[in-house]
């Protein structure tokens, strides 16, 4: 359906490393808009980075602060959004993403593994990575295409061919 006339030009959703933040960058410039990714919305509002929440404050209250980032997003930002991975596991989170263009970026574990494994280690993934990368996508893969307007694989493209899929997509 349309979008709110004031909503996000686009949602970009989907696992960590996946490229949201730089294919965002190059969707917002195509655009002609800003970009805006809501883990750097939280960690300028909490004044420490997302690891260092997770560890002081607990997952769960780090979801909270991502729900009220993606509340504040939505409503006042016209440009591209890009979220945090995990964001979509809040049902309220979910929940304001209705009607919006939402884009769900995907790649395969192979991908993943290079992408977020070696150079950028993350929390979600320092223990058996293969393995806690399939156990995520199983529980987040049906929320990913649960709020998604359409599916953009990033397998093999660089991030100008990606920004040319999702814009085809929308
Ligand atoms: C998370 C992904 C991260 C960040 C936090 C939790 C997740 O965002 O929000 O570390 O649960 O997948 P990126 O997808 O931008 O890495």
């Amino acid at each position: 359906g349309p979008s709110a006339p004031e909503g996000p030009a686009a949602v970009l959703v989907g696992p960590m490393g996946v490229g949201k933040s730089t294919v965002g960058r190059v969707l917002a410039e195509r655009l002609g808009t800003t970009f805006r990714d809501t883990d750097t919305d939280i960690v300028e509002s909490a004044g420490k980075e997302i690891s260092e929440i997770f560890i002081d404050e607990g997952e769960p209250h780090f979801r909270e602060l991502e729900r009220q980032a993606v509340a504040t997003a939505v409503a006042g930002h016209p440009g591209v959004l890009a979220l945090g991975g995990g964001a979509i596991l809040d049902p309220d989170t979910r929940a304001l993403l209705t009607g919006l263009p939402v884009v769900f970026l995907e790649m395969g574990v192979a991908e993943a593994v290079k992408r977020t494994g070696l150079d950028a280690p993350r929390p979600l993934l320092a223990v058996n990575p293969r393995q806690r990368w399939r156990e995520l996508m199983e529980q987040r893969r049906p929320l990913y295409t649960e709020v998604a307007r359409a599916v953009v694989t990033t397998e093999g493209r660089t991030p100008d061919e990606v920004a040319d899929a999702v814009m085809d997509a929308l």
